[in-house]
């Protein structure tokens, strides 16, 4: 009897010795299996029970569960250590010190061809214009056929224009959309449309392969020249200033009769001392768009009635007019996606 309480002693020590080195919940389990399992060495003392007199039984019984409840209790309060000393490093790593300085949002801005595109429909916007929108690779039809370009026209050349097929190009001109407007919309029309163009050119200071127009196309009953000039002038002043004065030089586009350039008062010298003046050259005058008064045939091939309807249209070329407005030198600029260049556009 004596031994097995002996035994009883060695065993405690032995189970806090083992304690004592757990480092993880791991180590624990395994050590609670084998001090408390079914092979386990107080389940082993357990057994020793039989081989005692029926005095000795209680006694040594007693002995023994005291010390299982002993280990069971100092197993869990073990486990309740080790998952507190885990969550002590967790906060630690995941601490988080709200008094730090903040990190500044790097902002970004729109590119200067986007602002000026932006800038220019929010005016027509405001005039009453809708945005439309037509497909970059357009049909050969839409892009010469229907705004009477016709065949053997120069500007039909596969030296200039990037042919698809025998039926596609890549759009020469934003033009089209006025095509595929009167083709699916009724009148009253008034809509600018945005958008990336491309002709065959070699780059250079003020050619680019792709670059961007602005269309306006409105049709109505009785729209005249008058209303053309009106908006123009509108227009020019919103974006150049209110003492911008436009001007019109006949011209020939072949889907507008009569159709003309225009031209605005120059922005950066307004006439004086012109000759020293980079934007216009000495001219006083800047070109920044073609218009004109939509051709009836126009018209009546998007199947309207040219008799009862009429109506201008406008073409203005995007990078030319952030040339101008920035004094920009050469047009590569804007796609050499260069951050020095861009930043400046704020
Ligand atoms: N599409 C012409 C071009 O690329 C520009 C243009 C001129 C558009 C006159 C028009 C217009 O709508 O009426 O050169």
């Amino acid at each position: 009897m004596q031994d097995l309480l002996n035994e009883l002693k060695n065993l405690k020590a032995e189970f806090e010795t083992g304690l004592d080195s757990i480092k993880e919940s791991k180590e624990l389990d395994e050590l609670r299996l084998k001090f408390l399992g079914k092979k386990g060495k107080i389940t082993a003392q357990m057994k020793n029970m039989a081989k005692l007199s029926a005095e000795d039984r209680p006694v040594f019984g007693a002995e023994a569960n005291r010390l299982r409840q002993q280990i069971e209790a100092a197993i869990q309060q073990a486990a309740k250590d080790l998952e507190s000393a885990r969550r002590e490093l967790q906060f630690k790593a995941e601490e988080l010190d709200v008094t730090r300085p903040g990190r500044a949002l790097k902002r970004g801005l729109a590119h200067p061809i986007t602002q000026v595109i932006d800038e220019i429909s929010e005016v027509f916007f405001s005039l009453g214009f809708a945005l439309a929108d037509g497909p970059e690779v357009e049909f050969i039809k839409n892009n010469f056929d229907l705004l009477r370009i016709a065949e053997g026209h120069p500007a039909r050349d596969f030296r200039d224009t990037f042919y698809i097929n025998d039926e596609a190009v890549l759009r020469t001109q934003t033009s089209p959309v006025q095509i595929r407007t009167m083709q699916s919309q009724e009148p009253p029309i008034k809509i600018i449309c945005p958008g990336r163009c491309y002709r065959s050119d070699t780059p250079d200071a003020t050619h680019s392969p792709v670059f961007h127009q602005i269309e306006g196309l409105v049709i109505d009953h009785g729209i005249a020249m008058s209303d053309l000039v009106g908006h123009l002038e509108l227009f020019a002043k919103a974006i150049f200033g209110q003492d911008t004065k436009i001007r019109l030089r006949p011209h020939h586009f072949p889907f507008t009769e009569p159709s003309c350039e225009v031209d605005i008062s120059c922005w950066a010298c307004h006439g004086v001392d012109s000759e020293s003046c980079s934007t216009c050259r000495g001219e006083t005058w800047v070109e920044i768009l073609g218009a004109g008064m939509v051709h009836p045939e126009v018209i009546e091939n998007c199947g309207l009635d040219s008799k009862e309807y009429s109506g201008f249209a406008f073409g203005l070329g995007v990078e030319r007019t952030a040339m101008g407005r920035y004094g920009i030198d050469d047009i590569r600029r804007f796609y050499e996606n260069d951050l020095r260049f861009l930043r400046q556009f704020h």
